[in-house]
């Protein structure tokens, strides 16, 4: 099966395909196609934004489109950056920026009210407007100082629970394998069988 996968985000792509290795499903990335399609992202949840990328870019490609939607969501800052978590502190900001502004919010914040968790929700629409949607977390807790320089986005400042290292710091396998994306996609691929 062959499925456009619409992000810009590289990091993803390469997470999602590294994920979908092995499996029927075959990833073609904007990039691949050489598209650049900025889709507004005004939607104010995770389904809404996942649902808009993908039905805007199935709508103009005509072929079945997935689209995630994904943030961080911190208790400590009543569930921000969120939705908005590309956009954090202002479209202007490198990822760094955006990182190192959470990490500065949070600094009087105590351990144990650090808790934190990734969420994705994973979109797929046909060219007629059919959609299938799943959603995947991972729970976790923000820790004082960025730490190691793998993954992308917040990883650096995420500890998944029950793990020593951040995303910044585990393998990229390891990441994959219980991330939130990868839980949403997981689910995806489950409704897709059971639709044939
Ligand atoms: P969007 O899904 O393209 O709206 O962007 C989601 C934003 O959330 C990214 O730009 C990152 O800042 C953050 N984010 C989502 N998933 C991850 C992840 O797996 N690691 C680190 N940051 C993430």
């Amino acid at each position: 099966m062959d499925i456009v996968f619409a992000s810009n985000n590289q990091g993803k792509v390469r997470e999602v395909r590294a994920m979908l290795e092995g499996s029927d499903i075959r990833i073609h990335s904007l990039a691949d196609l050489e598209l650049h399609i900025d889709v507004v992202e005004d939607g104010h949840s995770f389904i809404e934004n996942a649902l808009i990328k993908a039905s805007t870019i199935a709508g103009l490609l005509k072929r079945p489109v997935l689209a995630d939607d994904s943030g961080l969501e911190v208790d400590a800052l009543g569930g921000a950056p969120g939705v908005y978590s590309a956009r954090y502190g202002g479209p202007g900001l490198k990822d760094e920026e955006r990182l190192q502004l959470l990490l500065d919010e949070m600094k009087d914040v105590p351990d144990a009210k650090r808790t934190a968790r990734f969420v994705c929700v994973m979109a797929l629409v046909d060219p007629d407007g059919t959609n299938l949607t799943a959603r995947g977390t991972v729970e976790g807790s923000i820790i004082h100082e960025a730490q190691g320089n793998g993954g992308f986005g917040y990883d650096p400042a995420f500890l998944p629970r029950g793990y020593q290292d951040t995303f910044g710091i585990l393998p990229a396998e390891t990441k994959n394998r219980i991330s939130h994306r990868s839980m949403a996609l997981l689910k995806m691929k489950k409704l897709l069988e059971a639709r044939g």
